[in-house]
C-alpha cells in the first residue's frame, strides 16, 4: 500500500500504473470532492484486496441538461491530499476525452430497478452511471468494487447489470457515514447554507420515525406516512418522494410524492409472498427532497411486517 497515490490521467498512464501492481485490486469510484464517506470506502477497500485504485471523474453522461454538472465541486488537489491520509495505489482522474475518446452510443438499461424513484426523476441518470462504471471495470479489471449505500438505488442498479452481463467483479456495498447531526455525508452538502443544513436534518429524523413505526408492526403504508409527516412538517424541505422497497431486489412496496404511482402491484404482491413465511421483510426506506436549490437523498434499512393487515 502506497500512502501517496500515483496520479494518472490518460488511459496509457493508467495501464502503465496498473501493470506495476502485483496481486488483487479493489476499485473505489468517485466524482471527487472527497469526504469521510469516500475515505471509508477506501479504508474498507484495503481490507479486501492488495491494492486500491480510486477514480475521480465528474461523469457528464449521468447529468441531464440543467442539473449541477458545471457547479459540481472539482477539488483534485484536496482529494489527493485526503487520499494520502488513507493510502491508495493509483488514482485515475481522466479528462472527458480520456474517459470518452468517442461519444458513447451504447446504452445500458438495467430494467425496472433503474426506472423508478431516482430513475423516474432523472431518466438518463442510471444509463450514464452504468456506462462509466462498466468502462472503469473493463479498463481496471478489479476483483472487487466498493460503492456507498448512500446511493442505494445506484448500488442496486450496478449489482443488476454486473450480474446480467456477467462482469467478473464482486460488488461490495458500504454503510452510510453520517455527521454528528445525522445528515448523511454527501459532496452536495457543501451547497447548503447554515439554515438549509438545519432543515436537511429532517431527512434522517424522518428515517428514525419510520423505523420506530416499523418496530410497532404497522402496515408498510403507515411506516411510509411516519417519514412523510416529518418531511411535510419541516419548513424549507420540499419532498420529492418517500419510498419503501424490498431490500433484496428493490421492488417498490409503497411510495408517496413522485413515487406514488410507480408501485407495480404484481411485483409488490410477489415480494410480500416471498417473505410471508418469515412474517417480516428486510426492506429499505428511501427519501429524496429539495432543500433550497439542493436535491438530497437518504435511506436506511428497516424491518417491516408482512403478515396479514400489515401489507
Ligand atoms: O456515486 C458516484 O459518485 C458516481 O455515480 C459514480 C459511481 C462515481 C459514477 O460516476
Amino acid at each position: 500500500m502506497n500512502p501517496k497515490p500515483q496520479l494518472t490521467h490518460t488511459r496509457e498512464e493508467l495501464a502503465a500504473a496498473l501493470s506495476a501492481l502485483e496481486g488483487s485490486v479493489a476499485l473505489v469510484m468517485t466524482m471527487g470532492a472527497l469526504h469521510r464517506g469516500h475515505l471509508e470506502l477506501v479504508r474498507q477497500a484495503h481490507e479486501l484486496a492488495d491494492h486500491v485504485v480510486v477514480t475521480i471523474f465528474v461523469n457528464p453522461t449521468q447529468f441531464a441538461p440543467g442539473e449541477d454538472y458545471d457547479a459540481y465541486p472539482r477539488t483534485l488537489d484536496a482529494d489527493m491530499e485526503a487520499l494520502s491520509t488513507v493510502g491508495a495505489d493509483v488514482v485515475w482522474a481522466p479528462s472527458n476525452d480520456d474517459a470518452y475518446p468517442v461519444p458513447a452510443t451504447t446504452r445500458i438499461d438495467a430494467g425496472p430497478v433503474a426506472h423508478i424513484l431516482e430513475g423516474a426523476t432523472r431518466p438518463t441518470h442510471f444509463a450514464g452511471v452504468a456506462l462509466v462504471v462498466t468502462k472503469a471495470l473493463n479498463l481496471i479489471r478489479p476483483e472487487v468494487a466498493l460503492f456507498g449505500q448512500k446511493d442505494a438505488q445506484q448500488l442496486a442498479v450496478i449489482r443488476t447489470f454486473v450480474r446480467d452481463l456477467d462482469i467478473p467483479v464482486r460488488i461490495q456495498g458500504v454503510e452510510i457515514v453520517r455527521d454528528s447531526d445525522g445528515v448523511a455525508l454527501s459532496s452536495r452538502n457543501q451547497y447548503l447554507s447554515d439554515a438549509e443544513r438545519e432543515h436537511a436534518r429532517a431527512l434522517s429524523r424522518a428515517i428514525d420515525e419510520a423505523r420506530a413505526a416499523a418496530a410497532l408492526g404497522v402496515p408498510v403504508s403507515e411506516v411510509l406516512r411516519a417519514a412523510q409527516q416529518v418531511l411535510d412538517a419541516e419548513e424549507g424541505v420540499e419532498p420529492d418522494y418517500v419510498a419503501i422497497v424490498d431490500d433484496d431486489d428493490f421492488t417498490l412496496l409503497a411510495g408517496s410524492g413522485s413515487a406514488a404511482d410507480q408501485v407495480n402491484p404484481e411485483l409488490r404482491g410477489a415480494s410480500f409472498e416471498r417473505w410471508a413465511a418469515q412474517g417480516t421483510m428486510r426492506a429499505r426506506i428511501l427519501l429524496a427532497a429539495r432543500v433550497g436549490a439542493t436535491r438530497l437523498i437518504d435511506n436506511a434499512d428497516v424491518m417491516v411486517s408482512v403478515s396479514g393487515d400489515a401489507r
